[in-house]
């Protein structure tokens, strides 16, 4: 199993806007970060007690020169004027590697996109990647006033660039008051056709576009949320502690699980209290994961026979558990064989 913990070095710190930066990292050395339009790094930052471990998507898209990610201060919070107060170029940061279900599926031709503050990053990364790629999109984008708008001038030029493909509608609160969902719906309606539609920014921003598209009819197995939160463990700290041993089968209940990742399948005892996580990693696979309390989804995979209970889950939705997604950190088997797919 390669080590999961990466050593980035910063190569540029950019102010975005007065409370955001975009923080790039060299590459090379360790090799190329992949990564999928959406995704995010978790990043290890110092703290008042020790260390801090928090979520950043990256606003970069893959065959981007630098992965990058944008940071937005949040007043009071820790890692976030770290980063932007204190992070310069040279220093280097321990990350987790990118993860995370927000990003386009093959299929996703079309995506409508709803974006507000700091939820810009990682639809800047599904932007930029579509501008290359292919497929259209149609942003809306809320922000407070014009002096917080990241990435104003990017969009700009994308929009000019791919006028036939690339749309942005901005929302300023100055300007038009709070988003509501009356008027996300009438300004989303021309697009509600649209394959996928993302969702990204903070809580009420998200109830409100989420109520806009249940107003148009938009089947909610088409909605990808990203929601933000600060993780309240260190995913690192246990990376870092004593060698883990395979889980004793010691119980009778022990299960077995068929694994699907990186192309290959194994069978595996699975002792009925060992998350599917644990195992997996106990036993040097690599399988992917950033906060380890259920509120992330980087662990994310299908059970595709069998059944398995969630001890805790803040992240999936209906939607996603219909579809047979569980997060495999809280994953126990609840059936005699359980069969797991990593897409
Ligand atoms: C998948 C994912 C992707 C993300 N992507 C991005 C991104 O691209 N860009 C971005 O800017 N952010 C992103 N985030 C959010 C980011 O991970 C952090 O949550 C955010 O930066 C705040 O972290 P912080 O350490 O600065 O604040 P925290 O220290 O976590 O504090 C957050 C807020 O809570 C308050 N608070 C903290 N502790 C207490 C307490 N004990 N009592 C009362 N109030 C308290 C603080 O004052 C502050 O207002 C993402 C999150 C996730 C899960
Ligand atoms: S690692 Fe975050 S939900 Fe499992």
């Amino acid at each position: 199993m390669t080590d999961p913990i990466l050593t980035l070095r910063v190569a540029e710190v950019t102010p975005e806007t007065d409370d955001a930066v975009s923080v790039s990292f060299e590459t090379g050395g360790d090799g190329e970060l992949r990564y999928r339009p959406g995704q995010f790094l978790t990043l290890r930052v110092p703290a008042p007690d020790g260390w801090a471990a928090r979520c950043y998507s990256l606003s970069s898209a893959p065959g981007d020169t630098r992965p990058t990610v944008t940071v937005k201060r949040v007043p009071g919070g820790i890692a976030s004027n770290w980063i932007c107060a204190r992070l310069r170029p040279g220093d280097t940061v321990e990350a987790l590697p990118p993860a995370g279900r927000f990003t386009p599926a093959p299929g996703h031709r079309d995506l409508l996109l709803f974006a507000a503050g700091s939820g810009i990053t990682p639809v800047m990364s599904i932007l930029r990647a579509r501008a290359r790629e292919g497929g259209t999109a149609v942003l809306v984008y809320a922000n407070r006033d014009e002096r917080s708008v990241i990435f104003a001038d990017e969009l700009r030029r994308l929009t000019e660039a791919h006028p036939d493909r690339i749309q942005v509608v901005h929302w300023l609160e100055t300007l038009h008051g709070l988003p509501d969902p009356g008027r996300l719906a009438a300004l989303a309606r021309p697009f509600a056709g649209a394959d996928a539609a993302m969702l990204c920014g903070p809580a009420p921003f998200m109830r409100a576009a989420a109520e806009a598209l249940h107003q148009l009819g938009v089947d909610r197995a088409r909605v990808l949320t990203e929601e933000y939160q600060s993780l309240a463990s260190d995913p690192f700290a246990s990376l870092c502690a004593a060698p883990r041993t395979p889980p004793a089968a010691d119980d009778a209940a022990t299960a077995t699980v068929t694994v699907e990742l990186d192309g290959e399948r194994r069978t595996l005892p699975w002792p009925a209290r060992t998350t599917l996580l644990d195992l997996l990693r106990a036993r040097n696979l690599d399988a992917p994961f950033s906060c380890r309390e259920g509120a992330c989804s980087a662990c994310a995979c299908r059970v595709v026979g069998g059944e398995v209970k969630l001890l805790r889950n803040t992240v999936l939705e209906e939607e996603d558990l219909a579809e047979g997604y569980v997060l495999a950190c809280q994953a126990i088997p609840l059936t005699d064989h359980v069969e797991v797919v990593y897409d």
